[in-house]
C-alpha cells in the first residue's frame, strides 16, 4: 500500500519550554527506532526550541495553528511563512478545539490550509463530528462536508502534501476512543471522498489519522486497521513513555 504511517503528537496548550526540552530529548532515542514518521506539534513558545533539538533526528516539529494572511494588523496571529522560517514542516489545521472555542469555520480551515502549502508547510487538516452528530446518525454528513471545504481548491499535488485526521469531537480528552471498527468506517469514508474528487491514486498515497484518547492500550488496535495511517495524540504524547508505545504501534500496522 506504500502509505506514510504518521504518528503525531498534538501538545495542545501545554508544556514550559524547559518541560518541553526535557520530553523532546527523552523523545529522541524512541523516533530514532520507529519506522513511522514521528512529528510533534507543540505550542508556538516551543516552537525554536523543538526545532533547534530535533535537527539531524527523526522527529519533525509542526505547529498547532496559523492564520491565513502572510502579515497584517492580526494581533495575536502567527503566519504560515513565520513557521516556515523558523523550520516547522507541519501545522495542524481547524483542531475541534479552535472551531469550538475560537469560531474556526470551515471557510477559515480552507483558507488556513491553502497558506500552509503556500509556503510548503504539511497541513494536518482535523474533521469530526460532535457527539449529538453521531447520535443523530449524520456523522458522514459532517465529516464530508468539512473534508469537501477544506479540499476546495486544492490541486491534487497540495493533496499530496496534506494529511487528514479523523478526531470525534466526543472521543477528544473525554477517555472515550471510538471502536476500531467506527474509525476505520470513517476514515475509509473520507478516504472515498478524496478519491471521489482526486481519483483513487490520490485517495490511496493519503494519510489518514484517527484521533481522539489514542493511547498505549488501544492504539495497535486502531492502527492495524487498513484505512488508519497513523494517529494525532493528545494527552498520550505529553509522556515520553506512552508516545514511545504510540511509535512502535505505529511501525508495527500497516507499512511506512
Ligand atoms: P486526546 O488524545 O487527549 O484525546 O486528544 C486528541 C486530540 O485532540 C489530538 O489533536
Amino acid at each position: 500500500m506504500g502509505r506514510k504511517i504518521v504518528i503525531a503528537g498534538n501538545w495542545k496548550m501545554n508544556k514550559t519550554r524547559p518541560d518541553a526540552e526535557k520530553l523532546i530529548k527523552e523523545l529522541v532515542p524512541y523516533a530514532e527506532k520507529a519506522t513511522c514518521e514521528t512529528v510533534i506539534c507543540v505550542p508556538y513558545t516551543n516552537l525554536e526550541t523543538a526545532v533547534e533539538i530535533t535537527k539531524g533526528t527523526k522527529i519533525k516539529v509542526g505547529a498547532e495553528n496559523c492564520h491565513f494572511k502572510s502579515s497584517g494588523a492580526f494581533t495575536g496571529e502567527i503566519s504560515a511563512e513565520m513557521l516556515k522560517e523558523i523550520g516547522v514542516e507541519y501545522v495542524v489545521i481547524g483542531h475541534s478545539e479552535r472551531r469550538q472555542y475560537f469560531n474556526e469555520t470551515d471557510l477559515t480551515v480552507n483558507r488556513r490550509t491553502k497558506a500552509a502549502l503556500k509556503v510548503g508547510l504539511k497541513p494536518i487538516i482535523c474533521v469530526g463530528e460532535l457527539l449529538a452528530e453521531r447520535e443523530d446518525g449524520i456523522t458522514e454528513d459532517v465529516v464530508e462536508l468539512q473534508t469537501v471545504a477544506a479540499y476546495t481548491g486544492l490541486t491534487a499535488d497540495d493533496v499530496k502534501n496534506t494529511i487528514i485526521a479523523y478526531e470525534p469531537v466526543w472521543a477528544i480528552g473525554t477517555g472515550k476512543t471510538a471502536t476500531d471498527e467506527q474509525a476505520e468506517e470513517v476514515c475509509a469514508f473520507i478516504r472515498k471522498i478524496i478519491a471521489n474528487k482526486y481519483g483513487s491514486e490520490i485517495a490511496d498515497g493519503l494519510t489518514v489519522q484517527y484521533g481522539g484518547s489514542m493511547n498505549p492500550k488501544n492504539a495497535a488496535g486502531l492502527l492495524a486497521k487498513e484505512n488508519i495511517d497513523g494517529g494525532l495524540i493528545g494527552g498520550a504524547s505529553l509522556k515520553a513513555e506512552d508516545f514511545a508505545v504510540l511509535l512502535q504501534a505505529g511501525g508495527a500496522g500497516n507499512a511506512c
